[in-house]
């Protein structure tokens, strides 16, 4: 039985040219050594440390309580719903309506459901590196072509000039992240506003990922694509996410906000998948935005300890280049100068880091920055000191080679 099923299933052919998440093949080879027994220090994930905060937890304990278990309608509560255009007024001064706004399972699927509604086959959409792995494996699904911009020149901040450079009759789409996974840099709000206003003047859509929103250093500050002018948000599409800000990643909620045409677009693909995000996540993400935000502080504190420690030790790594990351919790150094021998590429120093040092980083090409690795800072300062003492270790014994 299982042999003739196995004869006669092939995979589409969309589905074919996906690649599986190098983030979640590092996450399942560090569950494995340790499974094995092995002291892994696992840097590799990009969610944080903390748990979900006790205020949030109660809210869902309280809709759990009140029966809330049923179906939602698809685009979420009203409650939640009305959290979230409450949160943009008060933070960002923009008031959106209730018809632009859905709630989703997580950000991933706000930024699914976004790509799919959107695009056709032949459709480009320009995806600056290096980007969330997530990014291009969507466009391929929905049968679209990723066309990458190069941005390592400046500093991993994608800029107007770029995009303006990659734009060609065909391009539908453009994909920002910022604060960006993996390289935590942020594009200036300055400069934000002239890249919206490019893709406006070309009648391209974007989608900005902001699931990193709240977590900027200074002299980096908040910001949100939310507070353009609204001519230069007509075709834009915010995803957003609770995971990161408030420690919720298991509990998969997020959300998209977009003008009515493209949310009612995406509320069908919702419909058809996954109906609507969990109800007890609905309610607790509410409260997350609603209640007290001194957790975010705390958080936000923390990391910042964390980073600049990081930065400062990788810095004195032999054959380590590393940019200021202003957001997020990663630090996405260039690794070039430790390869050699048969150490050629990142793989290959991530995979001698895992087998020699037990010690887990994601590979940049994955991001599309071969020479470069993802350094998560979202674990315990004495754990980071000492995957980075490993690092080190290892670096310096390729210095020396
Ligand atoms: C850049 C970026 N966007 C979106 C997401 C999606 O997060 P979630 O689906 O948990 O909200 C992630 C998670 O790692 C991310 O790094």
């Amino acid at each position: 039985m299982t042999a003739r099923v196995q004869e006669s299933f092939h995979v589409s052919a969309n589905v074919a040219k996906m690649q599986a998440s190098s983030t979640m093949m590092a996450m399942q080879k560090a569950v494995e050594m340790r499974a094995a027994g092995i002291d892994v220090v696992d840097l590799g994930p990009g969610e944080p440390d903390f748990d979900t905060p006790e205020h949030i937890k109660q809210a869902a304990i309280e809709a759990l309580r009140a029966g809330e278990t049923k179906y939602t309608p698809t685009a979420g509560t009203r409650r939640l719903l009305t959290s979230i255009i409450g949160y943009y007024e008060r933070n960002f001064g923009t008031r959106f309506d209730l018809s632009e706004v859905m709630a989703t399972a997580g950000g991933k699927q706000a930024i699914f459901n976004a790509i799919v509604a959107l695009v056709d086959p032949g459709d480009e959409v320009l995806i600056p590196k290096p980007y969330w792995v997530t990014f291009p494996e969507i466009v391929v699904f929905a049968g679209a072509k990723p066309v990458f911009i190069e941005t390592e020149e400046t500093g991993f901040t994608l800029t107007a000039e770029q995009v303006k450079r990659a734009i060609t009759p065909r391009t539908r789409l453009l994909i920002i992240n910022s604060p960006s996974n993996p390289s935590g840099r942020v594009i200036p709000p300055d400069e934000f506003r002239r890249i919206m206003e490019v893709a406006t003047e070309h009648g391209i859509y974007t989608i900005s990922d902001e699931c990193y929103l709240q977590f900027v250093y200074p002299p980096a500050k908040v910001w949100s694509a939310a507070t353009l002018p609204r001519e230069l948000r007509d075709r834009l599409c915010i995803a957003g996410s609770f995971s990161k800000t408030y420690a919720m990643t298991g509990w998969r909620i997020g959300y998209a906000i977009a003008p009515r045409e493209w949310t009612s677009a995406m509320l069908k693909v919702q419909q058809h998948s996954t109906s609507n995000p969990t109800s007890i996540a609905q309610r607790a993400a509410a409260e997350a935005f609603d209640g007290p935000q001194d957790c975010v502080a705390a958080m936000l504190a923390e990391y910042s300890r964390r980073r600049e420690w990081l930065i400062g030790a990788l810095r004195e790594i032999p054959g380590f280049r590393v940019l200021e990351p202003e957001g997020a919790f990663y630090a996405f150094p260039d690794v070039r100068g430790c390869l050699r021998g048969e150490v050629k590429t990142s793989a290959a120093f991530v995979q001698r880091l895992i087998e020699e040092a037990h010690t887990v980083v994601t590979d940049g090409a994955g991001f599309g920055a071969e020479g470069y690795i993802r350094i998560s800072y979202a674990t315990s300062l004495e754990r980071l000191q000492e995957g980075v003492r490993r690092i080190r270790k290892l670096a310096e014994k390729l210095a020396a080679a």
